[in-house]
């Protein structure tokens, strides 16, 4: 049976992570792959509510982690294992590396009890930790990215905190890059967005070639 694939997509607010996915789902389409987009926090009638919560509610860093993770646990375990068993692509818009990155370095929260959370939420049954086996981070500078932001819709709670914030979360993103290089692939999104979608469409084939072969 095809092994399945697991992808997440990462980046600031307003990097513009999310016009790539749909494309990258039709490349494994056309490939003859079964596809499942996904979001977080999301991806679960449940975790679909804690998103509501943590996108709009103000609440102490710790309460924020643990929904971050209770949300991707729920995720887990309903819709991105089951899909990886099946020998499906899981494309998902952000996963654990914006926890590390927003709650990490955005909001200062304490890396190692991060660390820690992923262990209890990502370890499979055999005892090896869920991983994407991609990530690609649309790298951009904050003030480029709150340029774009600012004419384009109401913002929630992430998205109306100051350039400062931003810049610790993209500080956050190069940390886990640096601990995990092997399974990150950086953008540079200030790019035009046909440029960043050749650079996708890229990355992809190359990953996809070399885990076939
Ligand atoms: P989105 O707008 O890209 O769907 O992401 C929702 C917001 O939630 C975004 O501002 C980033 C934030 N977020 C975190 O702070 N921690 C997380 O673990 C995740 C998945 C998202």
């Amino acid at each position: 049976m095809t092994r399945g694939l697991f992808i997440s997509f990462e980046g600031i607010d307003g990097a513009g992570k999310s016009t790539h996915i749909a494309s990258v789902a039709d490349l494994f389409r056309q490939a003859g792959r079964e596809v499942v987009v996904t979001r977080e926090p999301g991806g679960t009638a449940l975790s679909e509510k804690l998103r509501e919560l943590v996108l709009h509610e103000p609440m102490d860093p710790l309460t924020e982690a643990l929904l971050m993770f209770a949300a991707r646990r729920e995720h887990l375990v309903q819709v991105i294992e089951p899909a990886l068993s099946r020998g499906d692509v899981v494309l998902c818009d952000r996963f654990t590396d914006a926890t590390f990155a927003y709650q990490g370095g955005g909001r200062g929260f304490d890396w190692q009890m991060l660390n820690l959370l992923e262990r209890m939420v990502q370890t499979r049954r055999d005892g090896a930790l869920r991983q994407p086996d991609l990530t690609i981070w649309f790298d951009l500078d904050p003030q480029i990215a709150a340029e774009r932001l600012a004419s384009a819709r109401v913002p929630d709670k992430f998205e109306s905190q100051p350039a400062d914030f931003f810049s610790a979360v993209r500080a956050g993103y190069a940390r886990r890059q640096a601990e995990m290089p092997g399974r990150f692939a950086r953008i540079d999104a200030a790019q035009s967005i046909q440029v960043v979608s050749a650079a996708v469409s890229s990355i992809v084939n190359d990953w996809h070639q070399r885990s076939v072969s």
